[in-house]
This record gives C-alpha cells, structure tokens and sequence, in this order.
C-alpha cells in the first residue's frame, strides 16, 4: 500500500511520514527532498530559477513518475495536491491522508521559513492571514482525502490506528 499524507506547510508531513514508515515497517520518500536530490537545487532555489509554475510542473512529474516500492509512505509538499490532476492520481494509486491543522497552530510551527519562497517574507500576523486564505483556496483538494486526521497532537501510532480504522 502506498499512504501518501498530505496538507499544508508546517502540518508535519515529513515527521508523520518518517513515524509511520517506521511503524509499518516500510521505506518513506519525501517527495521535496528527492526534488532537491534530483535537481541538485533547494526547493527556494528552485522556485527562484523556474517560477511557481515551473516548480509545480516538475513537481507534478515527480510524483507520477517517482519508481515507488509497493508499500511505502509518501510526505508530499503542500501545494501538490491542489495542482493539475495530483489529488486525483493520489486516490487512484494509494491512500491519501490529509494531516488537518487550523492555521494558528500551522504559524507557531513554521519558524524557520527561508526554506519555503511562498512565506519566507512574511512576519505572524502576515502569514496568519496568508495561511487562512490560502488553506480556503486549498480545502476543496484536500478535503478529496480518503482519510482527514486532526494533526495536532498527532503521532505515529494514532495515524496508523486512523489507517486502520478507514480500511475497516
Ligand atoms: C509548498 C510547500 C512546500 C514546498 C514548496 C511549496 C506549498 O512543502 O513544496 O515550498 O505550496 O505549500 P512543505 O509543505 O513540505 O513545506
């Protein structure tokens, strides 16, 4: 089975991912990272050279061509799911989980954010308004989860049980 969790910035899809993997005993591909390990650039880098629109196109190709084991889970970045068909993919060829989080809880987590271009500019109260907006925009794909998960508080072992209990 392929899990790929989804959701924005700063929900801990990365650290989930790595919980989970190791729960189920599995490889986990972060998908930015193999973004940057392919392209040799940093994901700001990126974005910098090729625009947004040339980070999503890459970043699309990247995940419907990435050689996946037959069970692993997937940390996406988290605009993917709402560009081109990439939530519906993820449905047709896994297990999606979107990792839900209200925004003022997304903005104490997301301290270091020279990393990600779309926030780097941005003080609280800014990316706040930014995150509310944005999560409005984005809720519709990823609300196409098979799965939704309250993120806050969230561990390994609870999303292994919210899996389990969706395949019941
Ligand atoms: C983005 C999220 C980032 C990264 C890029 C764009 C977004 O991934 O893909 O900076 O549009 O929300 P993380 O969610 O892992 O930070």
């Amino acid at each position: 089975m392929k899990i790929f969790l989804i959701g924005y910035m700063g929900c801990g899809k990365s650290t989930k991912a790595k919980q989970l993997a190791h729960r189920l005993n599995c490889p986990v591909i972060d998908l930015d990272a193999e973004i940057v390990s392919k392209t040799g650039k940093s994901i700001a880098a990126y974005f910098a050279e090729f625009g947004e629109s040339g980070f999503r196109n890459y970043e699309s190709e990247m995940l419907k061509t990435f050689d996946y084991p037959e069970h692993c889970v997937i940390a996406t970045g988290g605009g993917l799911p709402c560009f081109f068909d990439n939530m519906d993919w993820m449905n047709a060829n896994g297990e999606t989980v979107y990792l839900e989080m209200e925004p003022a809880a997304l903005v104490s987590r997301l301290h270091n954010r020279q990393k990600r271009p779309l926030i780097k500019d941005l003080d609280d109260d800014q990316l706040l308004e930014f995150i509310k907006v944005k999560l409005q925009e984005r809720a519709p794909f990823y609300s196409k989860a098979k799965i939704i998960v309250d993120a806050f508080d969230l561990d390994g072992e609870k999303l292994e049980q919210a899996i389990n209990k969706s395949q019941e």
